[in-house]
């Protein structure tokens, strides 16, 4: 059995302009440890992809399991408890700046109930896995967005993630950053053997770092696989205009220094 299998997944947001199919029938599975890539234009519900996989959002049919358990059969006391599994990194950080970054990353320890102490000890060394530790004292509005990203990856670890939603992680920073942004989450997901789901709009992020890839378009995955395979021969129009846009892009851009 896969670790997240993702079965007739559909979402519909009802307004009172009308209603919207951001997800139909969308079926993956996602192996233990794998880092798992989803790309799509804007709109295509990337996001809202991830937020039903840890039900922030609420699926309008078809089933999340992750190890074994349906998320859709839990109560919303087991629910709480099963997102603690689950963690997310944003574009955008959403780090509390009111506090140090010590404090960030003791957060999640503290709302679980661990000692103050013994939660900035372990901060301290969550700080350490994602080289900030020098930075402890200091509040985020000091930092560069790569090193808020990284007190982001740190206190998200604090919670002991089994899985980790990226959304958009490292489209707020320029190409190097991203570099050593995604070599952090190689690193973590390595050693703590975290499973992940990477959604991006940058291809180098997917060749990179995704065993696996799907290509969604208005809600629907048109195209899945190896990331390899997908990249060295796409099928549909949708992967076609990703990636050959993209490569179209970087040739530019290479050649704009000349
Ligand atoms: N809360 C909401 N209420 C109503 N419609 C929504 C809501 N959230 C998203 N949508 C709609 O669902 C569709 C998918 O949106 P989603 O945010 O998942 O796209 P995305 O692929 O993440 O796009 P982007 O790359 O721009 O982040 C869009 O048509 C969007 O307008
Ligand atoms: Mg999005």
């Amino acid at each position: 059995m896969a670790f997240i299998e993702i079965e007739h997944l559909e979402k519909t947001y009802t307004s009172k302009s009308g209603d919207t199919e951001a997800l139909k029938d969308v079926n993956f599975t996602i192996e233990k440890g794998e880092i798992f890539g989803v790309i799509g234009l804007s709109g295509a519900g990337k996001s809202t992809l991830v937020r039903c996989v840890n039900l922030l959002e609420k699926p309008s049919a078809g089933r999340v399991v992750i190890d074994g358990e349906d998320m859709l059969s839990l109560s919303e006391r087991e629910l709480r408890l099963k997102r603690r599994d689950i963690g997310m990194i944003f574009q955008h950080f959403n780090l509390l700046m009111q506090r140090t970054v010590l404090d960030n990353v003791c957060f999640p320890m503290e709302i679980a109930g661990m000692k103050k102490k013994e939660a900035r000890v372990k901060a301290l060394e969550y700080l350490e896995q994602v080289e900030l530790a020098d930075k402890a004292k200091a509040y985020p509005a000091q930092l560069s967005g790569g090193q808020k990203q990284r007190v982001a990856i740190a206190r998200v670890l604090a919670s002991r993630p089994r899985v980790l939603l990226c959304d958009e992680a490292t489209s707020a920073l320029d190409p190097q950053t991203t570099q050593s942004i995604l070599q952090l989450l190689k690193h973590i997901n390595e050693k703590y053997q975290i499973t992940m789901i990477v959604i991006t709009h940058e291809m180098r992020v997917v060749q990179q770092i995704c065993d696996h890839v799907a290509v969604l378009e208005y809600g629907r995955i048109v195209e899945s696989g190896r990331t390899k395979e997908v990249f060295d021969d796409p099928k549909t129009e949708a992967a076609k205009r990703l990636i050959y846009t993209h490569e179209y892009t970087e040739l530019e851009s290479e050649g704009s220094g000349i």
